[in-house]
C-alpha cells in the first residue's frame, strides 16, 4: 500500500468532522482536495472508507480500521516530533491541549505566562465540556487535559494541581441571598439553572442531590457558565458555578454565593492522560508549569487587577 501522511491526516479530518466541508475548513483546504486524497486512499486501500446516506457521510467497516490505525500513525509522528525536538534539548514545537470550559478561567492566563518564558512553543488550546474531553481523552488526542470530575472507569494518569471551587450562586436581591444554613431540600424548590448534559458541574450537583436522594428538574439548562451567570444575574434562578468563573461578578456585587449547607464544595483540577503515554519534552516542561507554579501565577495576576 501506498499511503501519504497527508492522505491519512485528511481522512482523520473527514472521519472526527464526519463532513468532507468541515475538513477542508479546519485544514485550510478546498473541499475537492480533500475527496481526491480520499479517494486515492480508497484506491489504495481497495475499499470504500465512506458510504453517503441521507446526504450524510458513515464510515464503512474498512474506514474505522483505517481511522484506528490513522490515529497510531498520526499520534507516533507528534510523539517522535517531540522526541526530537527533546534529543535536541528545547523546548519548543506543538502543545496540544483541551480542557472542560470551566477551566477558560484560569488556563489562558497560565499558557500565556508559559509562552512568555517558552516562546517557541506552538500552544493548540481547546475548550470543550467534559463530555467530549473524555472522547478526546479516550483517543489520545491532546497531550493531556484538565478536568475536574475523573472518569473512574479509564486507566489515567492524573495531576492533581490548583483548588475548584464550586458554590451556589444568586443575584444579590435573591430572597435565599441573606439566609444562613439553606439545606439542600430548600435548594431544589428553587428555580435551578443548570449546565447541559455532559457538562462537568453538571455531574457533581446531580450526584451530590442523588446521594441525598434528592432530584431536580432544571429550570432552566445553558450551555456554558457566561450563559448562566447571565440569566443568574438577570433573577432567573439560581446555580452551581466554580467560583474561578465569578471574580469580576462578585467583587461588582453583581453576583453573592449563596450560604448552603456542605457549600461550598472544595475539588481539584486535574492534568490528565493515557497511564503510559510519553509526554513530549513541551508537554512534561507545561505540566510540570502548572503543577509548581499555577497558585502563585494566579494570586500575581489577581492581585493586579
Ligand atoms: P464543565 O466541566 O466545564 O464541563 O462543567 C467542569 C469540571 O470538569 O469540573
Amino acid at each position: 500500500m501506498h499511503l501519504t501522511l497527508q492522505q491519512l491526516k485528511l481522512f482523520e479530518s473527514v472521519y472526527r468532522n464526519g463532513s468532507f466541508t468541515l475538513a477542508a475548513k479546519e485544514l485550510h483546504l478546498t473541499q475537492p482536495a480533500v475527496s481526491i486524497q480520499v479517494k486515492r486512499l480508497e484506491e489504495q486501500v481497495g475499499l470504500p472508507l465512506f458510504e453517503l446516506m441521507s446526504k450524510k457521510i458513515f464510515p464503512t467497516s474498512a474506514g474505522k480500521e483505517v481511522y484506528k490505525a490513522c490515529q497510531d500513525i498520526l499520534g507516533r509522528v507528534a510523539e517522535l516530533k517531540g522526541t526530537v525536538e527533546a534529543m535536541k534539548g528545547e523546548v519548543r514545537g506543538p502543545l496540544t491541549l483541551s480542557v472542560v470550559t470551566t477551566a477558560k478561567y484560569f488556563m489562558p492566563t497560565l499558557l500565556g505566562h508559559f509562552l512568555q518564558e517558552y516562546p517557541d512553543v506552538e500552544p493548540k488550546l481547546q475548550f470543550t465540556n467534559r463530555a467530549r474531553l473524555v472522547e478526546r481523552l479516550a483517543n489520545n488526542e491532546d497531550d493531556f487535559v484538565v478536568m475536574g470530575q475523573i472518569p473512574d472507569d479509564m486507566n489515567l494518569e492524573t495531576h492533581p494541581f490548583l483548588e475548584n471551587i464550586l458554590g451556589v450562586v444568586a443575584a444579590p436581591d435573591h430572597p435565599l441571598a441573606k439566609k444562613k444554613q439553606i439545606s439542600l431540600r430548600e435548594l431544589v424548590n428553587e428555580r435551578l439553572i443548570e449546565r447541559e448534559q455532559g457538562s462537568g458541574t453538571r455531574l457533581v450537583l446531580d450526584r451530590l442531590l442523588e446521594k441525598n436522594g434528592l432530584k431536580v428538574e432544571p429550570y432552566m439548562e445553558l450551555g456554558s457558565s457566561e450563559a448562566i451567570k447571565q440569566a443568574v444575574m438577570a433573577g432567573l434562578g439560581i446555580a452551581l458555578l466554580s467560583l474561578h468563573s465569578l471574580r469580576l461578578e462578585q467583587a461588582a456585587g453583581k453576583l453573592v454565593v449563596l450560604d448552603v449547607v456542605g457549600f461550598p464544595l472544595v475539588r481539584r483540577w486535574y492534568a490528565v492522560h493515557l497511564k503510559g503515554k510519553r509526554l513530549s519534552l513541551v508537554a512534561s516542561t507545561f505540566l510540570d508549569y502548572i503543577l509548581n507554579e499555577s497558585g502563585q501565577v494566579l494570586s500575581t495576576e489577581r492581585d493586579a487587577t
